[in-house]
């Protein structure tokens, strides 16, 4: 018998809260055909094990276990993938959102064939944030109102990450995803359009009972990041957006390393030039291993060598960006020109050979 719906329930050291989830979609989606995805990104608590239990004498519960990968969007979207259900839905597994919302999701498709997405959302009537306090609210808002910029519907929760979708209405925006962050419900409306027709339901936010929220400051760069890869990044990759403003906090380094050791008096103005850059570029590049290439993080004894790899790569990038400005600035005259058309060298210089020799795993 085919499946009705697949559930992904991504997690990260969500063990006691797998049996629990799995109860309550059981009794939520009684006289259904469901079955639950649970997608794993290497839990260090033993959470793939739990899973593996459940499955054990439940053929309704599946794994996909990730290893060497992170991310809560790819995660959604291998569990999306590994489908064959008419209708995916995705809800956090440490049981903060409500599944008895699922059936009411189904009925939506059932009542109108031309849907291709059903959004759970905290903001229209009779959903709610549970006990969230003021300042995560005001956070929330604001990460909600730069949403706008780049989301096409009108939507009230575009932060939810619970819903339902058609699996051959997001089979068509797969290949265009970012999938980078947390935020994959986003991502799909901004890559499907105006067009992809969009219902929303309440829900009431609950609150965490056990295990941790991942929500870091990673999670909040990203999210600038996905921004700015669906509003231009079709012109400039997502990752040399975010390879240019870690460099541009890098220069900011510079200059206050500067400020502090030539301004103070304490150094002369090379040397002390010169010990801001090379503090510049380590600083870049533990921002760059933390967030350009956070897919692809280097540790141990990989991150001492890259460090040095990424010296190496940026001093030619330094000198191509010496170079280029020295010839621009001969024939244009220009100094503004120079100085910008050197940077952009050495920047992309920089950028393709760190990601093709560097963070290339
Ligand atoms: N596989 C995998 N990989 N799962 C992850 C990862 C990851 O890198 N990061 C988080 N998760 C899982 C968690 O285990 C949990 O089941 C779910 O994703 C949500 O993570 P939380 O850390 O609990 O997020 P939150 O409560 O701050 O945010 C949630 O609520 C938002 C509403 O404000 C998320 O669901 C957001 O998508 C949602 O919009
Ligand atoms: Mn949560």
């Amino acid at each position: 018998m085919t499946v009705e719906i697949s559930v992904i329930a991504p997690t990260l050291n969500e063990r006691e809260n797998v049996p629990r989830l799995i109860e309550l979609l059981d009794a939520a989606l009684a006289g259904r055909r469901w079955e639950v995805i649970f997608v794993d990104d290497n839990s260090t608590d033993g959470t793939q094990d739990q899973v593996m239990a459940c499955a054990a004498d439940d053929p309704r519960v599946r794994l996909i276990e990730r290893v060497g990968r992170r991310g809560l969007s790819s995660a959604c979207i291998e569990g999306f993938l590994s489908s064959s259900a008419e209708h995916v839905a995705v809800i956090d597994a440490d049981l903060q959102h409500d599944e008895r919302v699922l059936p009411q999701m189904l009925d939506a498709f059932a009542k109108d064939p031309s849907l291709d997405i059903v959004v759970g959302s905290r903001f229209v009537e009779g959903g709610g944030l549970g006990d969230w306090g003021k300042l995560r609210i005001a956070a929330s808002n604001f990460a909600k109102s730069l949403s706008y910029l780049v989301v096409p519907q009108k939507v009230t929760d575009p932060m939810s990450g619970f819903f339902m979708v058609r699996r051959t209405s997001f089979r068509n925006v797969v290949p265009n995803l970012s999938g980078r962050g947390f935020k994959i419900l986003l991502d799909i409306l901004c890559t499907a359009g105006k067009d992809f027709k969009m219902k929303e339901l309440p829900y009431e936010f609950k609150t965490r009972q056990w295990g941790e929220s991942k929500l870091n400051s990673t999670v909040m760069v990203e999210y600038v990041a996905l921004l700015a890869d669906k509003s231009f990044g079709k012109i400039l990759p997502l990752r040399f957006i975010m390879f240019i403003m870690m460099g541009l906090v890098g220069a900011g380094v510079n200059v206050a390393i500067l400020a502090v050791l030539y301004g103070g008096g304490m150094l002369g103005f090379m040397t002390s030039h010169i010990i801001g850059a090379l503090a510049a570029m380590a600083v870049n590049f533990f921002l760059n291993n933390t967030f350009t290439y956070s897919d692809k993080k280097l540790t141990g004894l990989r991150l001492m060598s890259g460090m040095m790899l990424f010296y190496v790569l940026c001093s030619f990038g330094l000198f191509f960006n010496v170079l280029v400005a020295e010839r621009v600035v001969d024939a244009a005259g220009s100094w503004v020109l120079a100085g910008f058309l050197g940077a952009v060298v050495g920047a992309v210089w920089n950028y393709a050979t760190n990601t093709t020799l560097n963070w290339r795993a």
